[in-house]
């Protein structure tokens, strides 16, 4: 079944705590925290504070997607918060397997994440060390845009590739997925999606998070 990583960006940050509450007893099965720091996006968001606020409110484990310049220094600020993973930007990363081997240091999972214009292939010598891919299926910086379908197309070809390198490797899909896309996303191979929009306006969010776990 595909788990269900509702992400926090559409949450009402007035009433934080109560909307993770929410989508946590609806059944999500993590809680998807994008930080960004206003440099690889034009978007600023959240900082180790609300994440704390966030890990104390969250009763599913946490998924953070950095979007920053500086790798090294948020994984080592948001560690301490045991997330299940950390997934950053290989567009943003010089020394994606140092990186990895340091997020793997603190007992979290390492993913990387690959922006709408990269391919798969670049992972070809790195797929084997990670525990999932995240594909980019809006451009990162904001919730709320339309999904890129051509985003089918790569998690196909990854799934081919993971099977040969890493098949324990999940795939994981963020930006713009909801009931409509949802069954191509699973017939293409995807394990984990992430939605935002769709959850947080819907107005059942149990039932929300439900049509998207087939
Ligand atoms: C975009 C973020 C996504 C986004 C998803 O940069 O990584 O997690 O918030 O939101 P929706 O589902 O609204 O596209
Ligand atoms: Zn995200």
């Amino acid at each position: 079944m595909i788990q269900v990583a509702p992400s926090i960006l559409s949450a009402d940050f007035g009433n934080l705590a109560c909307d993770i509450e929410e989508i946590c007893k609806g059944g999500c099965d993590m809680v998807h925290i994008d930080v960004m720091d206003g440099h690889f996006v034009p978007n600023l968001t959240i900082g180790p504070v609300i994440v704390s606020a966030i890990a104390k409110a969250a009763t599913k484990p946490l998924d953070i997607h950095l979007m920053v310049e500086n790798n090294t220094f948020f994984v080592e600020l948001f560690a301490p918060f045991k997330p299940e993973y950390i997934s950053f930007h290989i567009e943003e990363e010089k020394h994606p397997h140092r990186l990895i081997q340091k997020i793997r240091s603190y007992g979290i999972k390492p993913a990387i994440v690959l922006n709408p214009n990269s391919t798969p292939e670049e992972l070809e010598y790195i797929l084997a060390d990670l525990d999932m891919v995240l594909l980019m299926s809006v451009n990162p910086g904001f919730g709320g845009q339309c999904f890129i379908d051509s985003v089918i197309s790569k998690v196909k070809r990854l799934d081919v590739m993971r099977q040969r390198l890493n098949p324990k490797c999940l795939i994981e899909v963020d930006g713009g997925v909801n009931d409509k896309n949802i069954q191509s996303l699973k017939d293409a191979g995807v394990d984990v999606v992430v939605a935002g929009s769709y959850i947080f306006k819907h107005q059942n969010r149990a039932q929300a998070i439900k049509s998207l776990q087939l």
